[in-house]
Protein backbone atom coordinates (compact mmCIF):
# COMPACT_ATOMS: atom_id res chain seq x y z
CA UNK A 1 0.00 0.00 0.00
CA UNK A 2 1.41 3.36 -0.87
CA UNK A 3 0.57 6.75 0.17
CA UNK A 4 2.18 9.77 -0.87
CA UNK A 5 2.34 13.76 1.35
CA UNK A 6 1.96 16.34 -1.69
CA UNK A 7 2.61 19.95 -1.10
CA UNK A 8 4.47 19.74 2.16
CA UNK A 9 5.32 23.22 3.28
CA UNK A 10 8.58 21.77 5.17
CA UNK A 11 9.58 18.39 5.43
CA UNK A 12 11.81 18.27 8.20
CA UNK A 13 14.57 15.69 10.05
CA UNK A 14 15.78 14.58 6.26
CA UNK A 15 18.75 12.94 6.98
CA UNK A 16 21.68 10.13 6.05
CA UNK A 17 21.64 6.44 6.34
CA UNK A 18 24.62 7.12 8.16
CA UNK A 19 23.42 10.16 10.95
CA UNK A 20 22.54 8.19 14.30
CA UNK A 21 23.22 10.89 16.58
CA UNK A 22 23.54 15.19 15.84
CA UNK A 23 26.04 16.70 18.18
CA UNK A 24 27.85 20.23 18.62
CA UNK A 25 27.21 22.79 16.25
CA UNK A 26 24.95 20.32 14.03
CA UNK A 27 22.10 20.49 16.38
CA UNK A 28 21.44 24.28 15.08
CA UNK A 29 20.49 22.87 12.01
CA UNK A 30 17.71 21.26 11.26
CA UNK A 31 17.38 19.47 7.47
CA UNK A 32 14.88 20.38 5.59
CA UNK A 33 13.17 20.55 2.01
CA UNK A 34 10.45 22.95 1.54
CA UNK A 35 7.66 22.93 -0.63
CA UNK A 36 7.96 18.66 -0.62
CA UNK A 37 6.76 15.22 -1.47
CA UNK A 38 7.33 12.19 0.83
CA UNK A 39 6.26 8.86 -0.40
CA UNK A 40 5.56 5.83 1.84
CA UNK A 41 4.75 2.15 1.12
CA UNK A 42 3.62 -0.31 3.54
CA UNK A 43 4.75 1.89 6.49
CA UNK A 44 8.35 2.35 5.34
CA UNK A 45 9.39 5.89 3.32
CA UNK A 46 10.71 4.94 0.12
CA UNK A 47 11.00 8.43 -1.41
CA UNK A 48 11.07 12.02 -1.01
CA UNK A 49 11.98 15.32 -2.67
CA UNK A 50 11.33 18.97 -3.76
CA UNK A 51 7.25 19.13 -5.58
CA UNK A 52 8.82 19.33 -8.87
CA UNK A 53 10.42 15.96 -8.89
CA UNK A 54 7.01 14.28 -7.53
CA UNK A 55 6.11 11.31 -9.20
CA UNK A 56 2.88 11.14 -10.83
CA UNK A 57 1.17 8.43 -9.00
CA UNK A 58 -2.41 7.68 -10.01
CA UNK A 59 -4.79 5.63 -7.67
CA UNK A 60 -2.79 6.24 -4.32
CA UNK A 61 -4.00 7.86 -1.35
CA UNK A 62 -2.76 11.65 -1.54
CA UNK A 63 -2.56 13.70 1.49
CA UNK A 64 -2.74 17.51 0.34
CA UNK A 65 -0.21 19.17 3.07
CA UNK A 66 -0.51 22.56 2.12
CA UNK A 67 0.75 25.12 4.41
CA UNK A 68 2.06 21.80 7.05
CA UNK A 69 5.37 20.71 7.91
CA UNK A 70 5.96 17.01 8.21
CA UNK A 71 8.61 15.46 10.48
CA UNK A 72 9.48 12.04 12.72
CA UNK A 73 7.35 11.46 15.02
CA UNK A 74 8.94 11.81 18.98
CA UNK A 75 11.52 9.54 20.45
CA UNK A 76 10.60 9.58 23.87
CA UNK A 77 13.46 7.82 25.53
CA UNK A 78 12.62 7.81 29.23
CA UNK A 79 9.59 7.14 30.75
CA UNK A 80 7.69 4.93 33.12
CA UNK A 81 4.12 5.29 31.53
CA UNK A 82 3.47 1.44 33.43
CA UNK A 83 1.61 2.46 36.69
CA UNK A 84 -1.17 2.36 38.98
CA UNK A 85 -3.01 5.18 40.02
CA UNK A 86 -1.84 8.55 40.70
CA UNK A 87 0.07 10.94 43.14
CA UNK A 88 -2.29 13.44 43.04
CA UNK A 89 -2.09 13.99 46.89
CA UNK A 90 1.22 14.51 47.16
CA UNK A 91 1.14 16.67 44.75
CA UNK A 92 -1.11 18.88 46.80
CA UNK A 93 1.43 18.45 49.61
CA UNK A 94 4.19 19.38 47.85
CA UNK A 95 2.49 22.90 46.23
CA UNK A 96 1.67 23.39 50.54
CA UNK A 97 5.34 23.43 51.46
CA UNK A 98 6.44 19.54 51.78
CA UNK A 99 9.42 18.41 49.04
CA UNK A 100 9.63 15.47 46.77
CA UNK A 101 12.22 13.87 49.02
CA UNK A 102 10.74 14.26 52.72
CA UNK A 103 7.53 12.63 50.88
CA UNK A 104 9.52 9.97 50.00
CA UNK A 105 11.01 9.70 53.61
CA UNK A 106 7.86 9.75 55.28
CA UNK A 107 6.94 6.36 52.84
CA UNK A 108 5.30 8.26 49.67
CA UNK A 109 7.01 8.74 46.76
CA UNK A 110 8.00 5.44 44.31
CA UNK A 111 6.94 3.11 47.75
CA UNK A 112 3.59 4.69 47.57
CA UNK A 113 2.94 3.51 43.99
CA UNK A 114 4.81 0.40 44.77
CA UNK A 115 1.91 -0.46 46.97
CA UNK A 116 -0.48 0.52 44.73
CA UNK A 117 1.02 -1.39 41.95
CA UNK A 118 1.50 -4.70 43.87
CA UNK A 119 -2.21 -4.70 44.46
CA UNK A 120 -3.05 -4.08 40.48
CA UNK A 121 -3.94 -7.03 38.62
CA UNK A 122 -2.13 -7.33 35.16
CA UNK A 123 -4.83 -6.73 33.18
CA UNK A 124 -6.13 -2.94 35.09
CA UNK A 125 -2.49 -2.38 34.73
CA UNK A 126 -2.42 -3.41 31.11
CA UNK A 127 -5.75 -0.75 30.81
CA UNK A 128 -4.34 1.97 32.52
CA UNK A 129 -0.97 1.86 30.74
CA UNK A 130 -2.56 1.38 27.20
CA UNK A 131 -4.49 4.98 28.07
CA UNK A 132 -1.17 6.26 28.53
CA UNK A 133 -0.06 5.11 25.40
CA UNK A 134 -2.67 6.60 22.89
CA UNK A 135 -2.68 9.77 24.69
CA UNK A 136 0.89 10.25 23.55
CA UNK A 137 0.69 8.93 20.31
CA UNK A 138 -1.73 11.22 19.73
CA UNK A 139 0.67 14.27 20.65
CA UNK A 140 2.73 12.51 18.40
CA UNK A 141 5.14 10.00 20.14
CA UNK A 142 6.37 7.50 17.31
CA UNK A 143 8.46 5.20 19.83
CA UNK A 144 9.01 5.26 23.77
CA UNK A 145 11.21 3.64 26.31
CA UNK A 146 9.35 2.09 29.23
CA UNK A 147 10.97 0.86 32.94
CA UNK A 148 9.44 -1.00 35.49
CA UNK A 149 10.41 -0.24 39.06
CA UNK A 150 7.13 0.37 40.83
CA UNK A 151 7.01 -3.61 41.22
CA UNK A 152 10.00 -3.72 43.92
CA UNK A 153 9.38 -7.18 44.38
CA UNK A 154 10.04 -10.05 41.63
CA UNK A 155 6.71 -10.95 40.80
CA UNK A 156 5.19 -7.19 40.05
CA UNK A 157 8.43 -6.36 38.46
CA UNK A 158 7.79 -8.92 36.22
CA UNK A 159 3.90 -7.75 35.88
CA UNK A 160 5.25 -4.41 35.18
CA UNK A 161 7.59 -6.11 31.93
CA UNK A 162 4.84 -8.27 30.47
CA UNK A 163 2.21 -5.15 30.27
CA UNK A 164 5.39 -3.47 28.80
CA UNK A 165 5.88 -6.57 26.40
CA UNK A 166 2.18 -6.38 25.52
CA UNK A 167 1.55 -2.71 24.67
CA UNK A 168 4.77 -3.45 22.28
CA UNK A 169 2.73 -6.44 20.28
CA UNK A 170 -0.37 -4.76 20.87
CA UNK A 171 0.59 -1.12 19.63
CA UNK A 172 2.39 -0.20 16.24
CA UNK A 173 4.97 2.49 17.85
CA UNK A 174 8.17 0.76 19.23
CA UNK A 175 8.22 0.12 22.29
CA UNK A 176 11.79 -0.09 24.54
CA UNK A 177 12.07 -2.04 28.16
CA UNK A 178 13.98 -0.97 31.25
CA UNK A 179 14.39 -3.62 33.91
CA UNK A 180 14.53 -0.57 36.66
CA UNK A 181 14.63 -2.66 40.12
CA UNK A 182 16.90 -0.91 41.37
CA UNK A 183 14.51 2.42 41.70
CA UNK A 184 13.98 2.25 45.55
CA UNK A 185 14.59 0.02 48.43
CA UNK A 186 11.26 -1.38 49.23
CA UNK A 187 10.00 -1.42 53.01
CA UNK A 188 9.98 -5.09 53.62
CA UNK A 189 14.54 -4.24 53.04
CA UNK A 190 14.39 -0.99 54.25
CA UNK A 191 17.24 -2.11 56.26
CA UNK A 192 18.70 -4.79 54.76
CA UNK A 193 19.73 -2.86 51.33
CA UNK A 194 22.64 -5.10 50.73
CA UNK A 195 19.94 -8.33 50.98
CA UNK A 196 17.98 -6.24 48.38
CA UNK A 197 20.83 -5.81 45.99
CA UNK A 198 21.60 -9.11 46.36
CA UNK A 199 18.27 -10.21 44.70
CA UNK A 200 18.47 -8.37 42.14
CA UNK A 201 21.70 -9.60 40.90
CA UNK A 202 21.46 -12.87 41.94
CA UNK A 203 17.69 -13.72 40.58
CA UNK A 204 16.08 -10.96 39.03
CA UNK A 205 18.35 -9.95 36.62
CA UNK A 206 19.13 -13.56 35.57
CA UNK A 207 15.43 -14.03 35.36
CA UNK A 208 14.94 -10.97 33.03
CA UNK A 209 17.35 -11.58 31.20
CA UNK A 210 16.44 -15.63 30.44
CA UNK A 211 12.76 -14.27 29.79
CA UNK A 212 14.09 -11.65 27.43
CA UNK A 213 11.68 -8.99 29.26
CA UNK A 214 14.01 -5.75 29.13
CA UNK A 215 16.94 -4.52 26.51
CA UNK A 216 18.10 -2.23 29.47
CA UNK A 217 19.35 -1.96 33.00
CA UNK A 218 18.47 1.23 34.75
CA UNK A 219 19.78 2.10 38.73
CA UNK A 220 18.35 5.36 40.64
CA UNK A 221 21.97 6.72 41.65
CA UNK A 222 21.17 8.73 44.47
CA UNK A 223 21.66 9.51 48.22
CA UNK A 224 18.92 7.71 50.54
CA UNK A 225 18.80 5.37 47.01
CA UNK A 226 21.37 3.18 45.28
CA UNK A 227 25.66 4.49 46.11
CA UNK A 228 27.86 4.58 42.75
CA UNK A 229 29.51 1.45 44.17
CA UNK A 230 25.95 -0.26 44.47
CA UNK A 231 24.62 0.87 40.78
CA UNK A 232 28.43 -0.20 39.37
CA UNK A 233 27.42 -3.86 40.71
CA UNK A 234 23.83 -4.14 39.79
CA UNK A 235 25.05 -2.96 36.27
CA UNK A 236 27.83 -5.01 36.03
CA UNK A 237 25.22 -7.30 36.79
CA UNK A 238 23.04 -6.34 33.82
CA UNK A 239 25.92 -6.31 31.30
CA UNK A 240 26.88 -9.92 32.21
CA UNK A 241 23.41 -10.86 31.05
CA UNK A 242 23.26 -9.00 27.98
CA UNK A 243 21.65 -5.56 29.15
CA UNK A 244 22.76 -2.42 28.43
CA UNK A 245 22.91 0.24 31.39
CA UNK A 246 20.69 3.28 31.28
CA UNK A 247 21.16 5.53 34.72
CA UNK A 248 18.83 7.84 36.69
CA UNK A 249 21.94 9.85 37.83
CA UNK A 250 22.34 13.54 39.15
CA UNK A 251 19.15 14.49 39.84
CA UNK A 252 19.56 16.07 43.42
CA UNK A 253 23.54 14.99 44.33
CA UNK A 254 26.99 14.57 42.03
CA UNK A 255 27.86 11.04 43.54
CA UNK A 256 30.10 10.02 40.43
CA UNK A 257 26.96 8.46 38.49
CA UNK A 258 27.89 9.62 35.47
CA UNK A 259 31.49 9.08 35.41
CA UNK A 260 30.79 5.06 36.54
CA UNK A 261 27.81 5.07 33.41
CA UNK A 262 30.60 6.32 30.69
CA UNK A 263 33.24 3.42 31.74
CA UNK A 264 30.58 1.44 31.99
CA UNK A 265 29.32 1.98 28.07
CA UNK A 266 25.42 3.35 29.68
CA UNK A 267 23.83 4.10 25.93
CA UNK A 268 22.68 6.63 28.30
CA UNK A 269 22.67 8.92 31.34
CA UNK A 270 19.36 10.53 32.32
CA UNK A 271 18.09 13.73 33.97
CA UNK A 272 21.77 15.57 35.09
CA UNK A 273 19.67 18.72 36.97
CA UNK A 274 23.13 18.86 38.94
CA UNK A 275 26.20 18.65 36.73
CA UNK A 276 29.95 19.32 37.66
CA UNK A 277 33.31 19.68 35.38
CA UNK A 278 34.04 15.75 35.91
CA UNK A 279 30.46 14.76 34.30
CA UNK A 280 31.19 16.86 31.34
CA UNK A 281 34.81 15.51 30.95
CA UNK A 282 33.54 12.22 31.34
CA UNK A 283 30.70 12.29 28.83
CA UNK A 284 33.17 14.29 25.80
CA UNK A 285 33.91 12.06 23.62
CA UNK A 286 32.26 8.99 24.58
CA UNK A 287 29.40 7.50 23.01
CA UNK A 288 26.91 7.98 25.94
CA UNK A 289 24.02 9.95 25.45
CA UNK A 290 22.97 12.88 28.31
CA UNK A 291 19.12 12.62 28.33
CA UNK A 292 17.39 15.69 29.90
CA UNK A 293 14.27 15.70 31.22
CA UNK A 294 12.52 19.26 31.51
CA UNK A 295 9.22 18.12 32.39
CA UNK A 296 10.65 17.05 36.22
CA UNK A 297 12.13 19.68 37.37
CA UNK A 298 9.22 21.93 35.44
CA UNK A 299 7.07 19.77 38.04
CA UNK A 300 9.29 19.88 41.23
CA UNK A 301 10.87 23.19 40.77
CA UNK A 302 14.65 21.48 40.47
CA UNK A 303 16.96 23.18 38.46
CA UNK A 304 16.66 22.30 34.72
CA UNK A 305 19.69 20.34 33.46
CA UNK A 306 21.87 22.65 31.78
CA UNK A 307 21.56 21.33 28.25
CA UNK A 308 23.04 24.79 26.67
CA UNK A 309 26.25 23.66 27.93
CA UNK A 310 25.83 20.26 27.23
CA UNK A 311 25.58 21.08 23.43
CA UNK A 312 27.91 23.96 23.60
CA UNK A 313 30.76 21.20 24.66
CA UNK A 314 29.93 18.38 21.85
CA UNK A 315 28.10 16.00 24.07
CA UNK A 316 25.00 13.96 22.62
CA UNK A 317 21.77 15.60 24.14
CA UNK A 318 18.51 13.90 23.98
CA UNK A 319 15.23 15.07 25.71
CA UNK A 320 12.67 12.39 27.14
CA UNK A 321 9.15 13.01 29.18
CA UNK A 322 10.06 11.32 32.10
CA UNK A 323 6.30 10.50 32.03
CA UNK A 324 5.88 8.87 35.52
CA UNK A 325 3.01 9.75 38.48
CA UNK A 326 5.53 11.44 41.42
CA UNK A 327 7.68 13.76 39.34
CA UNK A 328 6.66 14.18 35.53
CA UNK A 329 2.68 13.24 35.39
CA UNK A 330 3.00 13.99 31.82
CA UNK A 331 4.27 12.74 28.08
CA UNK A 332 3.37 15.70 26.36
CA UNK A 333 6.91 15.93 24.26
CA UNK A 334 5.50 18.74 22.86
CA UNK A 335 5.61 20.56 26.22
CA UNK A 336 8.79 19.16 26.72
CA UNK A 337 10.55 20.93 23.69
CA UNK A 338 8.50 24.21 24.34
CA UNK A 339 10.45 23.81 27.91
CA UNK A 340 13.74 22.99 26.29
CA UNK A 341 13.51 26.14 24.64
CA UNK A 342 12.01 28.42 26.96
CA UNK A 343 14.10 26.88 30.09
CA UNK A 344 17.12 25.49 28.71
CA UNK A 345 17.85 28.32 25.99
CA UNK A 346 17.49 25.44 23.40
CA UNK A 347 16.78 26.61 19.57
CA UNK A 348 13.36 24.98 18.34
CA UNK A 349 16.09 22.83 15.71
CA UNK A 350 18.28 22.20 18.39
CA UNK A 351 15.36 20.73 20.47
CA UNK A 352 13.55 19.10 17.86
CA UNK A 353 17.14 17.19 17.03
CA UNK A 354 17.22 16.31 20.56
CA UNK A 355 13.79 15.08 20.67
CA UNK A 356 13.83 12.94 17.34
CA UNK A 357 17.39 11.29 15.75
CA UNK A 358 19.00 12.04 19.66
CA UNK A 359 16.14 10.58 21.18
CA UNK A 360 15.96 7.14 18.70
CA UNK A 361 19.29 6.64 19.46
CA UNK A 362 19.12 7.05 23.21
CA UNK A 363 16.99 3.98 22.51
CA UNK A 364 18.48 1.85 20.24
CA UNK A 365 16.39 2.77 17.33
CA UNK A 366 17.97 5.48 14.92
CA UNK A 367 18.68 2.97 12.82
CA UNK A 368 14.75 2.91 11.68
CA UNK A 369 12.97 6.12 13.48
CA UNK A 370 14.21 9.53 14.20
CA UNK A 371 14.81 10.95 10.88
CA UNK A 372 12.97 10.96 7.30
CA UNK A 373 15.38 8.81 5.89
CA UNK A 374 14.99 6.15 2.66
CA UNK A 375 13.95 2.55 4.63
CA UNK A 376 12.99 3.97 7.65
CA UNK A 377 9.48 3.50 9.57
CA UNK A 378 6.77 6.34 8.35
CA UNK A 379 5.82 7.26 11.99
CA UNK A 380 5.01 10.92 11.11
CA UNK A 381 3.55 13.89 12.61
CA UNK A 382 1.67 16.22 9.93
CA UNK A 383 1.50 19.43 11.58
CA UNK A 384 -1.45 22.27 11.49
CA UNK A 385 -1.31 24.75 8.95
CA UNK A 386 1.11 26.91 11.07
CA UNK A 387 3.84 29.93 9.65
CA UNK A 388 7.10 28.08 11.03
CA UNK A 389 8.08 25.39 13.43
CA UNK A 390 9.06 27.25 15.86
CA UNK A 391 5.69 27.65 16.69
CA UNK A 392 6.03 24.20 18.12
CA UNK A 393 7.57 25.43 21.04
CA UNK A 394 6.34 28.98 21.08
CA UNK A 395 2.83 27.74 21.50
CA UNK A 396 3.43 26.08 24.57
CA UNK A 397 0.77 24.24 25.61
CA UNK A 398 -1.29 24.00 22.67
CA UNK A 399 -0.62 21.02 20.47
CA UNK A 400 -0.18 21.98 16.75
CA UNK A 401 -0.44 18.50 15.63
CA UNK A 402 -3.32 17.89 12.76
CA UNK A 403 -2.15 13.99 12.36
CA UNK A 404 0.05 11.52 13.67
CA UNK A 405 1.18 8.48 11.25
CA UNK A 406 2.44 5.09 12.51
CA UNK A 407 4.11 2.58 10.44
CA UNK A 408 2.61 5.04 7.97
CA UNK A 409 -1.18 4.62 9.10
CA UNK A 410 -3.53 7.33 10.53
CA UNK A 411 -3.16 7.10 14.34
O1 LIG B 1 12.81 9.76 36.88
N1 LIG B 1 14.11 9.76 39.94
C1 LIG B 1 13.60 8.69 40.01
N2 LIG B 1 12.56 8.21 39.34
C2 LIG B 1 11.54 8.94 38.64
C3 LIG B 1 10.45 9.41 39.53
C4 LIG B 1 9.72 8.33 40.14
C5 LIG B 1 8.54 8.75 40.98
O2 LIG B 1 8.54 9.78 41.68
O3 LIG B 1 7.59 7.97 40.91
C6 LIG B 1 12.13 10.07 37.84
O4 LIG B 1 11.93 11.25 38.13
FE1 LIG C 1 12.77 8.54 35.39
Amino acid sequence: MKKIFVNIKGLLQVLDNSDKLIIGNRMKELSKIDNAFLLIEDGIIIDYGPMENCPSLNSIEKVDSKNRYLLPAWCDSHSHIVYSGNREKEFVQRISGESYQTIAKNGGGILNSSNILRETSFEELYNQSSKRIEEVIKLGTGAIEIKSGYGLEIEAEIKMLEVIKQLNENYDISIKSTFLAAHAVPKEYQNNKDEYIKKIIDEWIPRVAKEKLASYIDVFCEKEYFSVQQTRRILECGIRHGLIPKIHVNQFNHLGGVSLGVELGALSVDHLEVMEKEDYSALKGSKTIAVALPNCSFFLRLPFCPAREIIDKNIPLALASDYNPGSAPSGNMNFVISLACSQMRLSPEEAINASTINGAYAMGLSNKLGSITEGKTANLILTKPISSYSMIPYSFGNTLIEKVYINGKEA
